[in-house]
C-alpha cells in the first residue's frame, strides 16, 4: 500500500489529537474506495485506531461504512460505541435505526446513550421518532438529548391533569415498597392529608388533586388518579381529568391478580373496543398516558409527561447509584435538624448528600474512593446549587472522616469486594460512626449485607438500632438500618 495511505490508517489511533484529526480527515478525503481499508481498522485495529476509524467512516458515508459501523455498536469499548453511533447519525443511515434503537435500551453509559439518541434524531424518520418516544429516559441528560433529538417533531403540548377543573377522584402515589410511611409523612409535611398507606402506595385524602403533591413530593415515583366501577363509566371519568384527550395515545396495562393469557387477551380486547369510539389511540410504543386496571373494576390513569424536574441535578451517575426517589426518603429518615453536620463515607454520585442538604443542614460532606465518583458528585452538587465538600479518600481509614458528625448517611457498596486499604468499608463505617457520632446523632446504613452491619453494631455499644426497613431496590432485597447514639 502507498505509504501515505498506510500512515493515515496508523495515525487514526495516534495519541496526539491533532495528528488523529488530520488522519480522520485524510482517510475521509480518500473517498469511497478507501472504505474497506478503514473498515478493516475499525474491526481489527487497536482501541484508539478503532475509535478514529469510526469517525472517518462517519464522514465517508455509504452502505459499506454504515454496515461496518453498525457491526461495532455493541463493542466493549464505550467510546467506540459512542463514535460509531455518532457516525451512523452523520451518515444518516436508515438501515441502522433498528440497531441504534436496540443499543438505546441496552446502553449503560450516559454519554453513549446521549450519542445514540442524537444519532436517531439526525436520521430523522417516523421510525426514529417512534423509537425515541417509546424509550423511557433514565437521567436528565437522557431527557435533554431526547428533547434535542426530537426538536420540533413533537409540537403538541403534553397531556397532563387539568388543574382548572374541580377534583373528585381518589389519588394514589406510587412509592418504593417499604418506605410508604416515610413518604406519607413527607406528604403530610406538605400540608396534604393522607387517607392511608398500602403496599407501595400512599393514598391522598378525598378531594385532594394530584397537583397538591406532584412534583413536590420527592419520595414518590409517580402519581395516579383512580376510578372505580364498570370500565364504561370509570375510564371516561378518568379521561375527563386530563387537559386533552383528542388525538391522544394510551397504553393499557393490567396489574393486580394473575390472569391466564386467554383471560388477559379477552379483557384487553374488550377494553380496546370500549375505548375505540373515544377517539384515542392504543400506542404502547409512544403513549400520552397509561390506563391501568389494578383490580376488578378499579382503573387508574397516569399521564406520561407530568412536569418533573425534581432530580434535574443528576447529570452524572456511578454504576451503583441509589434511585433518588429512595434516597430522598432515606435523607428524611436520618435528618436530625437544620444545623446538623452530615457525612456520607461512600458518597458515589452524591445522591444522598444532595437529598439531605435540600432538607437543610449545617455542614455536609462526602468521601469516595474513586475519582469517577468524586467527579460525578461534584458535578451533581454544583448543578443542585449546594455547598457540599467532596473528598477522594478511603473511608476504611479513620483519618478521612470528619472530626465529629451529627448524622451519617451511607449507601454501602453492594457485594463483598473491598477497596483501598482492603479493610471492609462496611465494618469500618459502623465502627467510625460509633467513634464520631455526637450524642443524639443518627446514622442510616442502607445495605444489602445486613448481617455484616448488625454484627459490626455489636461492637459499637453506643449505637442503638431504632428502626429497620426492608426494601426492594429493583429486585434486590436491601435493608435500611437507622441507629441513634443515646
Ligand atoms: C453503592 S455506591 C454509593 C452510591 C451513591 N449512594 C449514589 O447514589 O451514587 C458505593 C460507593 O462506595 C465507594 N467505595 C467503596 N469502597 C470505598 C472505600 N473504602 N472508601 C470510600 N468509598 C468507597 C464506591 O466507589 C461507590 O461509589
Amino acid at each position: 500500500m502507498d505509504p501515505s495511505r498506510l500512515q493515515c490508517l496508523i495515525d487514526l489511533g495516534h495519541t496526539d489529537q491533532r495528528r488523529r484529526e488530520d488522519a480522520v480527515r485524510d482517510c475521509a478525503n480518500r473517498g469511497e474506495a478507501f472504505v474497506p481499508e478503514v473498515a478493516r481498522v475499525l474491526q481489527e485495529g487497536d482501541t484508539g485506531a478503532r475509535r478514529g476509524a469510526a469517525q472517518a467512516l462517519g464522514r465517508m458515508g455509504g452502505q459499506q461504512a454504515s454496515d461496518a459501523l453498525t457491526a461495532v455498536l455493541d463493542a466493549e469499548d464505550g467510546k467506540l460505541r459512542k463514535n460509531a453511533a455518532t457516525a451512523l447519525g452523520r451518515v444518516g443511515s436508515e438501515a441502522a435505526v433498528e440497531a441504534l434503537g436496540r443499543r438505546l435500551h441496552a446502553e449503560p453509559l450516559d454519554y453513549v446513550r446521549s450519542a445514540v439518541v442524537l444519532a436517531l434524531g439526525r436520521i430523522d424518520t417516523d421510525q426514529t421518532a417512534q423509537a425515541l418516544l417509546a424509550w423511557t429516559p433514565a437521567t436528565p441528560s437522557d431527557e435533554e438529548a431526547r428533547r434535542r433529538a426530537l426538536g420540533d417533531r413533537v409540537p403538541r403540548a403534553p397531556v397532563g391533569f387539568d388543574t382548572d377543573k374541580p377534583w373528585t377522584l381518589p389519588v394514589r402515589l406510587s412509592v418504593p415498597q417499604g418506605l410508604e410511611e416515610v413518604v406519607a409523612d413527607e406528604v403530610r409535611a406538605l400540608g396534604v392529608p393522607v387517607s392511608g398507606t398500602h403496599d407501595s402506595s400512599v393514598r391522598l385524602a378525598k378531594g385532594t388533586p394530584p397537583w397538591a403533591v406532584w412534583p413536590a413530593v420527592r419520595g414518590a415515583y409517580a402519581v395516579r388518579a383512580a376510578g372505580k366501577g364498570a370500565p364504561e363509566k370509570a375510564i371516561p371519568a378518568l379521561l375527563a381529568t386530563l387537559t386533552r384527550t383528542k388525538d391522544t395515545t394510551y397504553r393499557l396495562h393490567v396489574d393486580g391478580p394473575r390472569r391466564s393469557r386467554a383471560e388477559l387477551r379477552t379483557l384487553l380486547t374488550r377494553l380496546r373496543r370500549l375505548l375505540a369510539p373515544l377517539g384515542i389511540t392504543d400506542q404502547p410504543a409512544a403513549y400520552d398516558y397509561q390506563i391501568v386496571l389494578t383490580q376488578q373494576d378499579t382503573f387508574e390513569i397516569e399521564p406520561s409527561f407530568l412536569g418533573d424536574d425534581r432530580f434535574a441535578y443528576r447529570h452524572k451517575d456511578v454504576g451503583a447509584s441509589i434511585h433518588p426517589v429512595i434516597g430522598a426518603s432515606l435523607a428524611r429518615l436520618v435528618a436530625t435538624g437544620p444545623t446538623a453536620v452530615v457525612h456520607d463515607p461512600t458518597c458515589g454520585s452524591g445522591t444522598l448528600l444532595v437529598e439531605r442538604a435540600l432538607l437543610g443542614a449545617g455542614a455536609v460532606s462526602g468521601t469516595d474512593i474513586t475519582q469517577v465518583a468524586v467527579d460525578a458528585a461534584t458535578t451533581n452538587i454544583q448543578a443542585a446549587g449546594l455547598d457540599i465538600a467532596i473528598k477522594l479518600g478511603d473511608s476504611a481509614l479513620i483519618e478521612t472522616w470528619p472530626e465529629f458528625v451529627d448524622e451519617v448517611i451511607v449507601n454501602l457498596p453492594f457485594g463483598v469486594r473491598t477497596f483501598g486499604s482492603g479493610e471492609d468499608v462496611t465494618r469500618a463505617s459502623v465502627a467510625f460512626t460509633g467513634a464520631k457520632l455526637n450524642r443524639g446523632g443518627r446514622a442510616l446504613f442502607y445495605t444489602s449485607q445486613v448481617n455484616t452491619v448488625t454484627d459490626a453494631l455489636r461492637d459499637a455499644p453506643d449505637l442503638k438500632l431504632v428502626r429497620r426497613l426492608d426494601l426492594d431496590a429493583g429486585g434486590i432485597h436491601v435493608v435500611a438500618l437507622l441507629v441513634e447514639r443515646a
